[in-house]
């Protein structure tokens, strides 16, 4: 193996460029050369990409978001724009492809496997935390940190005012986000797709703590539930009680990376080289139980990955 291509895609996660770094440091350290693909599938398509060397990804390990620029690319998913980018593979030698990302990536990059064979070892990369067979992607130990964060604040305001506030996270479809950092953020209530939403349930709670003497109250929502507006006004008009919504949005994706993804970047990285260099077809590579583990790309995809309901049983008791 001589050359291969790495690329990040879809919404950036903190810790991509940990995982860049990896992939060619790795490669480098065997005599592989990488071309760095910008701008996600996007850049593939259009052949945009330059070598990297050991020290082009110098000083990168601490930074957010991601070097190579990321993009979603509707062209990638038609056959037209993924025989193109077949032709900057062939034009730039590329015998392999590491894909940094999630759910979205992996599509296509199956897409592009069954079309064309080339070998590609995919990184999970998404706050989202949504990918089967790892029990963490890339990126949502950050996301959570961040949330936690915020939530830490809003509740200084929210006791000096003995308020209500309703703080809407990300997490697309699922509630991995919204559990975590509802768990860590002592939320009186967490609200997730995986589980019925019952508002009169989640008013109820509010004025049994607002009776016990509780001076604020917290209460998560995953975007995959509803809006967090919604909801506040759902909350106010039903109990009455001084109610705020704050949507955290894109602020949960930014920032310095956290220490465990970092490290857990610097390992995958290194492992989805290793997987390429041993004749990988078509694979993910994945971190269970404290150990890195490969995939059939194929057994990830066809697998959901909810949030764990024995984790949302245990914040809900231990939030009443
Ligand atoms: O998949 C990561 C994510 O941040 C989701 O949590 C969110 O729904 C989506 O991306 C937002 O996408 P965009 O940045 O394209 O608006």
């Amino acid at each position: 193996m001589q050359r291969i291509g790495v690329m990040t895609s879809g919404g950036d996660a903190p810790g991509m460029n940990a995982a860049i770094r990896a992939v060619v440091r790795k490669a480098v350290f065997h005599g592989i050369e990488v071309m760095g693909i910008r701008r996600g599938f996007n850049g593939f398509i259009e052949g945009d990409m330059v070598l990297l060397h050991s020290g082009s990804v110098g000083g990168i390990i601490q930074r957010g978001g991601t070097v190579l620029f990321s993009a979603r690319s509707p062209e990638f998913t038609t056959a037209t724009g993924r025989k193109k980018a077949w032709e900057s593979v062939l034009r730039f030698g590329l015998q392999g492809l590491v894909a940094i990302g999630g759910d979205g990536t992996f599509h296509g990059v199956r897409a592009f496997h069954r079309e064309y064979g080339l070998p590609v070892v995919c990184i999970p990369a998404t706050i989202d935390n949504d990918i089967a067979g790892t029990d963490y992607a890339i990126g949502f130990d950050t996301a959570v940190n961040n949330v936690v964060e915020a939530i830490d604040k809003i509740k200084d305001t929210a006791t000096s005012h003995e308020r209500t506030f309703v703080i809407e996270v990300m997490g697309r479809s699922t509630g991995h986000i919204a559990l975590a950092a509802g768990l860590a953020g002592g939320a009186e209530s967490i609200l997730i797709p995986e589980r019925p939403v019952n508002i009169d349930e989640v008013c109820a709670r509010l004025i049994r703590g607002q009776r016990r003497g509780k001076e604020h109250s917290i209460i998560i929502v995953a975007e995959g539930v509803a809006s967090a507006l919604e909801m506040g006004l759902a909350i106010k008009e039903r109990t009455g009680f001084d109610t705020k919504v704050t949507i955290l949005g894109h602020l949960q994706r930014g920032g310095t990376p956290s220490a465990f993804d970092r490290n857990l970047a610097s390992i995958l990285g290194y492992r989805a080289v290793e997987m390429l260099m041993n004749g990988a077809g078509l694979e993910m590579v994945g971190w269970l139980r404290g150990e890195t583990v490969s995939h059939e790309l194929e057994n990830v995809l066809a697998q959901p990955r909810p949030a764990d309901s024995g984790m949302y049983q245990m914040a809900d008791i231990l939030s009443m």
